[in-house]
């Protein structure tokens, strides 16, 4: 059974930003302290980076900030109508910002921005070397996201009301944990499913507390593996066995009783790990790829998250969500950012 997705059924919010990549070599990845495989916010030392990785390499500019991206995945994945997916953020009044805005529309999810002058459209820094990609983000505008200025207001709540499906990267959790509960409790309260992904060590590590506020309301949690083994050790959960932690994530405390959380783990190459209610875990083997056909993996988690949400609100069921999660992501993988071609090729 399927149903056709109606206007505004999928609901994301996050930090929109522009992510400037470029390939660097080690001294630049030295002089600011990153490592070759990370994702991290800009600090203070981080400010001059910005600025050099534009001036002494090639760039590269793509829409992205991570709920962005898995929200253009599922719109393209669902095609028609247009603007079934939502999205909220916070963006400057500057180039960047039009820039997001006009690929938002080109890929004809609804957005609405917050626009403040405050701070400029955040960023996010690609450093790649080889096959490592140091990510270091500057949200600027995106961290100016206010509840009161923006997801409260009459037009914008009711785009909220009129969604079934939810979706926020864990990034957003160091913005507005607030807007975020608001969210959260909407789906619970009506039953709707509320979608959560682990983004990235630091969040369960620096942001355990907001994230564990959340974490009652999550029907779907999403993660990697390094994510996973990371959140497991700041729970104390005791075991690197990523079936085991994927157990132990299903069984936290949960507020809306009439639906058993979901917890899915994608593992690069290797197969995703989804929880099946109660004590069953079963694996997915990903689509096939030659690695030479792979031309950047970035976005490839988002475009998962993307593929997975198109599948859940048409009601198809998790394993369908999974193989969808798995075609946008082997899609993206093949292109340069979280972009895709004009029509995907999926049933
Ligand atoms: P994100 O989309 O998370 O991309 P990524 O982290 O660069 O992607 P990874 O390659 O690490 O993917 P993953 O580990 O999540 O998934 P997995 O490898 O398991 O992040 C990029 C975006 O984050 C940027 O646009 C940036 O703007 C944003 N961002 C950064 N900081 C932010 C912040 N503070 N706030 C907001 N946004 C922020 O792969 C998933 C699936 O892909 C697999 O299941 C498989 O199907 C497929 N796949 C991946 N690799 C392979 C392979 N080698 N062979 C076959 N299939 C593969
Ligand atoms: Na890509």
């Amino acid at each position: 059974t399927s149903t056709k997705p109606r206007l505004n059924s999928v609901f994301g919010m996050g930090n929109p930003l522009l992510d400037i990549s470029a390939v660097v070599d080690k001294d630049f990845l030295e002089k600011y302290g990153l490592k070759p495989d990370d994702q991290i916010l800009a600090e203070d030392k981080h400010k001059a980076l910005f600025e050099e990785i534009v001036k002494k390499f090639k760039v590269e500019y793509h829409a992205g900030g991570s709920t962005q991206n898995s929200i253009k995945v599922a719109q393209w994945m669902i095609q028609e109508p247009h603007n079934v997916c939502t999205f909220f953020g916070c963006i400057g009044e500057d180039t960047f910002g039009e820039i997001l805005k006009q690929k938002a529309k080109e890929a004809h999810v609804d957005a609405h921005y917050y626009e403040q002058t405050e701070e400029p459209t955040g960023t996010c820094a690609a450093a790649i070397t080889g096959n490592n990609r140091s990510l270091v983000a500057n949200l600027a505008a995106a961290n100016c996201y206010k509840k009161d200025k923006h997801l409260d207001l009459e037009e914008n709540w009711k785009l909220v009301e009129k969604a079934k499906v939810y979706y926020i990267a864990g990034f957003f959790l160091t913005v507005s944990l607030e807007s975020i509960q608001k969210v959260a409790k909407h789906a619970s309260e009506n039953n709707k499913l509320f979608t959560l992904n682990l983004s990235a060590p630091f969040i369960s590590q620096f942001f355990k507390d907001a994230l564990m506020k959340v974490m009652p309301y999550v029907d779907v949690l999403f993660g990697n593996e390094t994510e996973a083994a990371m959140f497991s050790k700041e729970q104390g959960f005791e075991t690197e066995d990523i079936k085991e932690i994927a157990k132990k994530a299903q069984a936290l405390p949960k507020v809306n009783k009439k639906r058993a959380r979901i917890v899915v783990f994608t593992q690069g190459k290797d197969a995703t790990i989804m929880t099946k209610g109660g004590d069953k875990i079963e694996m997915f083997p990903v689509l096939k790829i030659d690695q030479k056909d792979i031309v950047d993996t970035n976005g490839a988690g988002d475009a998962f998250v993307g593929g997975f949400l198109s599948e859940l609100v048409q009601e198809k069921g998790f394993e369908q969500c999974v193989k969808a999660g798995h075609y946008a992501a082997n899609v993206v993988i093949r292109q340069a950012g979280c972009t895709f071609p004009d029509k995907p090729d999926f049933n």
